[in-house]
């Protein structure tokens, strides 16, 4: 649960600047910067999306990006994790953490505990060498080093002792760091927190979770953004009252409605006329190295887990047997598997497909399976689509066929076990390893401008040239018509995409109304404000223009293809920010009953570590 109502923010960044060192403090009221007492409203950038070595170049320069924070003259809070839920692959703990013997995500142990404070004194020592703390003249006011919501994870472990040691731990070690030499040190911040849920209906859990450029920027932008600029309005009008002064009671006028002119992305043709449709080459994907158990990266006569075998490097796994057979046989192929996704074949034929639905990894996929006289064989594609990165002991949480059961079932009855037979494994597609993505040359590549391109063929790679559009708008790429797969532009990744994916059709759906009280078991009825029922989960796919080639030089779009979708609807768009009248949304995009200084936080109980 919880990816939803967890926005898990690595780096915070609050408008206002600082000019020279700052100092920071606070008292019992607020965060005190350069002695003025101060609410801070802030978002989220998740600076790295990173990869999970520790790489600090190109995308992921973080010296750099706090130099360009600095220099819009914004302050910066500083989140290091390791651990920082975010809707990233385990959090952003790298997958080879699992193989380290003795390992336990977020647990008293002193593999976990050494790695996370190797990463976290690099981190805070790189910081401090380029002075980026407030004190040193920098942009960082606050540094959180240490967990995230570990609150729920205590009360999931019954406040087990290896979790109350392990988080008192973190607190030793981030007060060893020294930061509040350099910008402040807080026992205990009570952080009041505005969430943005994703206007998105129901989101499929297991979101792309490549780079930031892909998802966030859609994610974060939409109506909400309307609503939070008139609700951090309103909160700075009352700042002195919120931060000076004695507690009363006194309400601040029973409610204050804050009626959005609601701004709302608009997806634009990127030329001033309907684009000239894409141009599109194809190339299959080459399945027929694991059409056959012989060309397999290593055996074992077990169906293993996904992500310990395959580390993370890839979506896919493929498990790979044969068997012999007298005669020909009609059976039913039964996998059962642990997600999130599973395509089956049979003697080089795709029998079956069928991936997770509604946060229900564990499923069964069932085939028709025929089999000839002699030898035949049987290939597992299992496909993950982000791993898990919420809750307690997640690094347990299994994909892929672990342990299966695999059987063939006759109509008589008979049932061929393969469980245990000799399995041979492969990492990754063929594309994958050779890097198609990059678009070298000397792929054999089909129908350039014959117009003639296959749809809905699974397993095909499609290649367009476009030019970059106009202008400075942010540039979107359409993918509506594709099914599942991962795109590139000129070899940078955009991302799974995945617009086949459906948002479930929900009651309340379209009605926006955020009258209520906060649930902070955040629970399906928490969910506010619902668009897009029943519509593609997202079709828009932000396109960054630092992947593009500016003046005529052309750009290339590569598509994965994995399920079968149709290309030749996808589109590039640019995209405008245009306010609308609240009334034209009807009368139920409000924000009210902002009851203030009703003072809910002095009945707050929970544990210093909440
Ligand atoms: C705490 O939970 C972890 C993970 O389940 C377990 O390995 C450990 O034995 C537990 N410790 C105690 C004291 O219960
Ligand atoms: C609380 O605030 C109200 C409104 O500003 C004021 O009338 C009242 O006197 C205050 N009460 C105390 C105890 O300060
Ligand atoms: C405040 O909002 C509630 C909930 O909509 C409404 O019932 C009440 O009448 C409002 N009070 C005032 C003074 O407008
Ligand atoms: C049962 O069905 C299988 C699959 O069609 C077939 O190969 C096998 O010969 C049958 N066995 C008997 C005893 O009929
Ligand atoms: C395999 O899946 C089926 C269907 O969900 C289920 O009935 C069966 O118990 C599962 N088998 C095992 C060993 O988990
Ligand atoms: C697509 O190919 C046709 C035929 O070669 C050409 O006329 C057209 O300009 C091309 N479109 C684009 C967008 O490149």
């Amino acid at each position: 649960m919880a990816s939803r109502h967890t926005l898990c923010l690595l780096l915070v960044l609050a408008a206002a600047g600082a000019a020279g060192a700052s100092t920071v403090a606070y008292d019992d009221r607020a965060l005190v910067i350069d002695g003025q007492r101060r609410i801070i409203l802030s978002g989220a950038i998740h600076y790295p999306r990173s990869k999970p070595e520790y790489n600090f170049e190109g995308n992921y320069d973080i010296v750099r990006f706090f130099r360009e924070i600095h220099n819009a003259g914004m302050y910066a809070i500083l989140r290091i994790g390791p651990y920082v839920c975010a809707e990233w692959n385990h959090g952003g703990l790298p997958a080879w953490l699992r193989d380290i013997p003795g390992m336990q995500f977020r647990l008293h142990n002193e593999p976990f505990e050494r790695e996370m404070e190797t990463f976290t004194t690099l981190i805070v020592n790189k910081m401090k060498e380029a002075s980026m703390f407030a004190g040193q003249g920098g942009p960082i006011i606050l540094a959180q080093v240490i967990e995230n919501e570990y609150g729920d994870i205590m009360a999931q472990l019954n406040n087990n002792r290896s979790a109350s040691q392990y988080i008192h731990w973190c607190a030793d070690m981030a007060n060893k760091q020294k930061c509040h030499d350099y910008a402040t040190s807080i026992r205990m911040v009570l952080i009041i927190s505005i969430t943005v849920e994703p206007t998105l209906a129901a989101p499929p859990v297991a979101r792309t979770s490549q780079p930031a450029t892909t998802t966030m920027l859609l994610w974060m932008s939409m109506p909400k953004y309307g609503h939070l600029k008139n609700l951090h309005n309103v909160l700075l009008s009352m700042e002195t009252t919120l931060v000076h002064g004695e507690y009363n009671e006194s309400s601040y006028g029973e409610n204050i409605t804050i009626k959005t002119p609601a701004s709302v992305m608009v997806m634009r043709p990127s030329t001033a006329e309907e684009p000239e449709a894409l141009n599109w080459s194809w190339m299959p994907e080459n399945l027929r190295p694991f059409m056959t158990d012989d060309l397999g990266s290593f055996r074992k006569n077990q169906l293993l887990e996904q992500i310990s075998t395959s580390s993370d490097q890839s979506d896919y796994l493929w498990y790979m047997t044969s068997l012999e057979h007298k005669g020909e046989g009609s059976y039913t192929l039964y996998v059962n598997t642990t997600g999130h996704e599973l395509y089956a074949f049979v003697n080089g034929e795709i029998v079956g497909q069928k991936h997770s639905t509604n946060r229900d990894y564990v499923f069964q996929l069932e085939s028709p399976a025929k089999l000839h006289s002699g030898k035949n064989y049987i290939s597992l594609l299992s496909g993950t689509v982000g791993l898990t990165n919420y809750g307690a002991l997640f690094e347990l949480v299994p994909a892929g066929i672990v342990g299966g059961p695999v059987k063939l079932v006759g109509a008589n009855g008979t049932a061929i076990d393969l469980t245990e037979n000799s399995w041979s494994y492969v990492t990754g597609l063929d594309g994958e390893h050779r890097q198609i993505c990059l678009d070298m040359p000397g792929n054999n590549w089909r129908g350039r401008n014959e117009g003639i391109v296959p749809v809905n063929r699974p397993f095909t790679w499609y290649k367009t040239s476009f030019d970059a559009p106009a202008g400075e708008e942010a540039v979107v790429v359409d993918l509506l018509g594709l099914n599942k797969g991962a795109a590139w532009v000129n070899g940078n990744s955009l991302g799974r995409y995945w617009p086949s994916y459906a948002a479930a059709e929900m009651d309340g759906c379209h009605v926006c109304d955020y009258r209520r009280e906060f649930n902070a078991a955040g629970d399906e009825s928490d969910l506010q404000c619902l668009t897009g029922c029943g519509e593609p989960s997202q079709r828009f796919y932000h396109v960054p223009r630092s992947f593009l080639r500016r003046d005529g030089e052309p750009n290339t779009l590569i598509l994965f293809e994995e399920a079968g979708g149709d290309p030749t609807r996808a589109a590039f768009r640019t995209v405008a920010m245009a306010t609308t009248v609240c009334a034209s949304r009807g009368e139920h995009d409000v924000i009210a009953g902002v009851n203030v200084a009703r003072g809910s936080c002095g009945a707050y109980e929970g544990g210093w570590e909440s």
